[in-house]
């Protein structure tokens, strides 16, 4: 998979991209990511990528411009597709991130990711330019470089390879649907807090009873909202 991400802050994701598994999913060359300063594609001679709302108003709008011209370099730089690429413009009005969605973008062979800020992106970047809006929420940050991150790594790890058991991807919160059994780890006893016993008794047919049964309660009463979304998440190779 190959993801660009063009933004006005190309330093906000340095850490992001060297460290943890995102880091090691480049090493691995699962995923080639690059970065681009959107202000490298605007024509304007001040390297200016905004201006003041037509019909008047507070603060300034994103000049479509520099978005346009990011979009077409870089296809022009990659063999573009247009059924194995998405543009991603990150922006509230979008449709909100679950697991399925970002499931559903791991298919892709290239994802462009447009980071904007809100109270002024040219509307013709999503009326033109984009396949797809995407939210990571209801609420309203300062612009779509902390989404665009949430969607990189909802994405990547999800990549087959990335992760290093397969298993931990089927059973994980979300996958089939219910949230994560309770995990433990050494000590048995605590200060006083106990592990279940079933998880040291050896019987895998007995944990295995008792994590889905877990699983369940565990839904029920956080999130039983899940329950009722028929959804079937497990990604096919
Ligand atoms: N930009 C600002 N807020 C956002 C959000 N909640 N999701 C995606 N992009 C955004």
């Amino acid at each position: 998979m190959r993801i660009d991400i063009v933004t006005i802050f190309p330093d906000m994701f340095k850490a992001v991209l060297d460290e943890s598994i995102i880091k090691r999913a480049q090493n691995k060359k699962k995923v080639k990511i690059y970065v681009h300063n959107l202000r490298d594609y605007t024509q304007d001679k001040h390297k200016k990528v905004d201006d003041r709302p037509f019909g008047g108003g507070p603060g300034m709008v994103m000049n479509a411009q520099p978005f346009f011209d990011a979009v077409e370099s870089i296809k022009k730089k990659t063999r573009f597709k247009k059924n194995l690429t998405r543009v991603v413009l990150l922006s509230p009005k979008g449709r909100k991130l679950t697991q399925k969605v970002a499931m559903r973008y791991s298919h892709f062979k290239h994802i462009i990711m447009l980071c904007g800020h809100y109270e002024g992106i040219d509307n013709r970047v999503s009326d033109y330019l984009i396949d797809e809006e995407v939210s990571i929420g209801d609420y309203v940050l300062t612009g779509g470089e902390l989404p665009a991150m949430v969607l990189l790594d909802s994405l990547v790890r999800l990549i087959p390879g990335v992760l290093g058991d397969k298993k931990s991807l089927i059973f994980e919160s979300f996958q089939g649907n219910l949230l994560e059994y309770p995990q433990y780890t050494r000590p048995a006893n605590y200060a006083g807090m106990k592990v279940p016993s079933v998880l040291l008794s050896g019987k895998h047919n007995d944990i295995e009873s008792w994590r889905k049964k877990k699983s369940l309660e565990a839904t029920r009463k956080k999130r039983p909202d899940l329950l009722k979304n028929k959804y079937f998440l497990r990604r096919e190779k």
